[in-house]
């Protein structure tokens, strides 16, 4: 079974209640996630493999460390973007894949309209960036055209999700372990996490 966790933390609690509070700006709020997504980044990487190499400081040569790892970091669109500084800033080494996606207001079915990956995601250590985990299905619909690529490590991190996002992303990838700065109390009936955020794209981009 995959591992949830939800990173508990004061400076990502208090930067989170600016995010939630709806008088925040458009401005502010990206600011604030990309804060997020620095103080997170230690937690969702902490497992990632180095290797030792040499580095000459001013003085003499020593040990250093370099990324061994292949790292793949997938921006789902819109939202996700308001994520990729924070996390690229972090670990520069990684390389970014997008995947485009819109719920239908409707149906609350995801739509993929973008894709740009590697060809080959087999070797990836591959981590989904969507704020948003909501009924799951947009986190579904990314990990299915991750394992068409041929991914094998997939990780989701988010900002908030809920209870129906989490368990519907589990059943379908058991594998698929999943951070998040919050876990929220439920999906509202047009299939808004409660409390959240609002519609997370619109808030980042302000429309
Ligand atoms: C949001 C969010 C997720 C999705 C989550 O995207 O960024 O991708 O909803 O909902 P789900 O778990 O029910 O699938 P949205 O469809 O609003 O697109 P946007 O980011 O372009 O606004
Ligand atoms: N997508 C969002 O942006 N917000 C929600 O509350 C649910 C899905």
């Amino acid at each position: 079974m995959a591992k949830l966790e939800i990173i508990n933390n004061p400076l990502i609690k208090t930067k989170l209640t600016l995010i939630r509070d709806k008088r925040t700006t458009s401005k502010d709020f990206y600011s604030n996630l990309t804060d997020i997504a620095m103080l997170m980044s230690p937690f969702v990487f902490k497992d990632i493999n180095l290797e030792e190499v040499k580095v000459v400081t001013p003085i003499c040569e020593t040990a250093g460390y370099e990324v061994k790892d292949k790292i793949l970091l997938v921006v789902i669109l819109r939202a996700g973007l308001g994520f990729l500084e924070g996390f690229r800033k972090t670990i520069p080494e990684a390389k970014i894949g997008f995947l485009g996606m819109y719920r239908d207001e409707e149906t609350l079915l995801p739509h993929e309209y973008y894709k740009r990956l590697p060809k080959d995601l087999s070797n990836y250590k591959i981590y989904i960036l969507d704020p948003m985990l909501a009924t799951g299905g947009s986190a579904v619909d990314a990990c299915n055209s991750l394992v068409k690529y041929g991914a094998k490590d997939i990780s989701f991190v988010g900002l908030v999700g809920a209870p129906e996002g989490i368990e519907k992303l589990n059943k379908e990838y058991p594998q698929v372990n999943i951070y998040l700065a919050s876990l929220d109390e439920k999906l509202n009936e047009s299939g808004y996490i409660v409390p959240g955020l609002g519609d997370c794209g619109d808030r980042v981009f302000g429309m």
